[in-house]
């Protein structure tokens, strides 16, 4: 899309749809975040997570969503954490977070960690270990004030944080990094076409909104018959005015998720063509876990992959920050459960963010030492 048109659209959608209610709370929290850290000469990083949702009514009863549980968001934040970053986590309300993650498995309720012992609660000894590790690195954090959560629901709350947020980390230049691994609607109902109320699927209650006579446009979302018929629009594609517009200098890493792996690489190819930022990630949906592709101008393809004998499916322990802590009910991978203490200790499972993010680390100090090369006079 060229840059005036892209503009247009991001002009258009912000005009029509309104901001989140706590969309000036976040942007007072985010200012203050971003320049402490600032003052501090610390790298920032946005990390996206989760899925957003469609909602297809005003007051919003249904809506569309998808697969995400933000398992990537919260464990890359934590590594990204360990690497001294400070963090923003823009995540979808309800989603896994950094370091709670490792006890909100949806086969396992967090009081399974804890017992009874003379009238007060204390945690499972064969826990403890385990948890005292993932409090010392939260307490830390939390002391350092150097994780900051947002959280956003709808496509449209997530596009103005996403906004608000890298427009204010501008000042950072080249030591802000965004990397986004939610996973971002391609198609919603604008607010002109919503329908205000429950959608009724008895038709003796059908609705007949409209709104003004010949210039009413039809709602997206409505009953025909005895069928829901749902005719969606597409959302301008942010990453354009990411890269040319809200954060110029900024180092942006995308995520290509598909599901069929023969176009994947091309896929990825295309987007880091199209968009000309630093780095898009390859990942399918039944593999994620265990391998991606970094696709990208300065090193080409790339895969990372976790060693067959460290793989582990859904390990519901948290043996050390690297037990994996997948959980998602919607997860449709078909390998079977392990349960606490089947992953022997000192051979912990690998989570692959511990393998993507010193790379990016490392990618994002050759980026800096670029940008930084090209500001000095020659
Ligand atoms: O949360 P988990 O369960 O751990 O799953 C992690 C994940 C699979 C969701 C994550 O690793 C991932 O791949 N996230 C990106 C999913 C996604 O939105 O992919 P996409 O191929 O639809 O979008 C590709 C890129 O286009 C994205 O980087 C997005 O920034 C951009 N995009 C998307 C929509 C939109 N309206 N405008 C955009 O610019």
């Amino acid at each position: 899309m060229a840059a005036s048109s892209a503009q247009q659209a991001e002009s258009d959608y912000f005009s029509n749809e309104p901001p989140p209610k706590d969309l000036q709370a976040n942007v007072t929290l985010a200012r203050e975040f971003i320049s402490r850290h600032n003052d501090e000469g610390r790298r920032i990083v946005l990390v996206t997570s989760g899925g957003t949702t469609v909602p297809l009514e005003t007051h919003t009863v249904r809506y569309i969503d998808n697969f995400s549980a933000g398992t990537r968001g919260a464990t890359s934040a934590e590594y990204f954490l360990q690497h001294g970053y400070a963090v923003i986590f823009l995540h979808r309300q309800f989603s896994l977070l950094p370091y709670s993650r490792h006890y909100s498995h949806n086969t396992r309720s967090f009081l399974d960690y804890m017992r009874e012992e003379n009238g007060r609660v204390v945690v499972d000894e064969r826990q403890s270990a385990d948890m005292l590790e993932v409090l010392r690195q939260y307490t830390q954090v939390k002391n350092q004030g150097r994780l900051l959560i947002l959280s956003f629901v709808t496509i449209t709350e997530y596009l103005w944080d996403l906004r608000e947020v890298a427009q204010l980390m501008r000042p950072l230049g080249p030591r802000a990094m965004f990397y986004l691994a939610a996973a971002v609607s391609d198609f919603f109902v604008p607010r002109d076409r919503m329908v205000e109320h429950k959608i009724q699927s008895n038709e003796e209650f059908h609705q007949t909104e409209g709104g003004d006579g010949a210039n009413a446009r039809a709602p997206a979302a409505r009953t025909d018959g005895r069928k829901l018929v749902i005719d969606l629009e597409p959302v301008p594609k942010f990453l354009q005015q990411l890269v040319d517009g809200w954060a110029p200098e900024g180092m942006i890493v995308s995520f290509k998720l598909e599901t069929d792996p023969s176009i994947l690489v091309r896929k990825a190819q295309y987007s880091l063509n199209k968009y000309s930022h630093t780095l898009v990630i390859g990942n399918l949906l039944l593999t994620r876990k265990w391998e991606v592709v970094f696709v990208s101008a300065l090193e080409g393809e790339k895969w990372i992959r976790v060693p067959q004998h460290r793989r582990t499916k859904s390990f519901s322990g948290v043996a050390s920050l690297v037990g994996s802590a997948d959980q998602s009910s919607k997860d449709d991978e078909p390998e079977s459960l392990l349960e606490i203490g089947t992953v022997p200790r000192g051979e912990p499972a690998v989570e692959i963010e511990s393998l993507i993010i010193p790379e990016i680390e490392q990618m994002h100090t050759k980026y800096i030492e670029k940008i930084q090369a090209k500001a000095k006079p020659s």
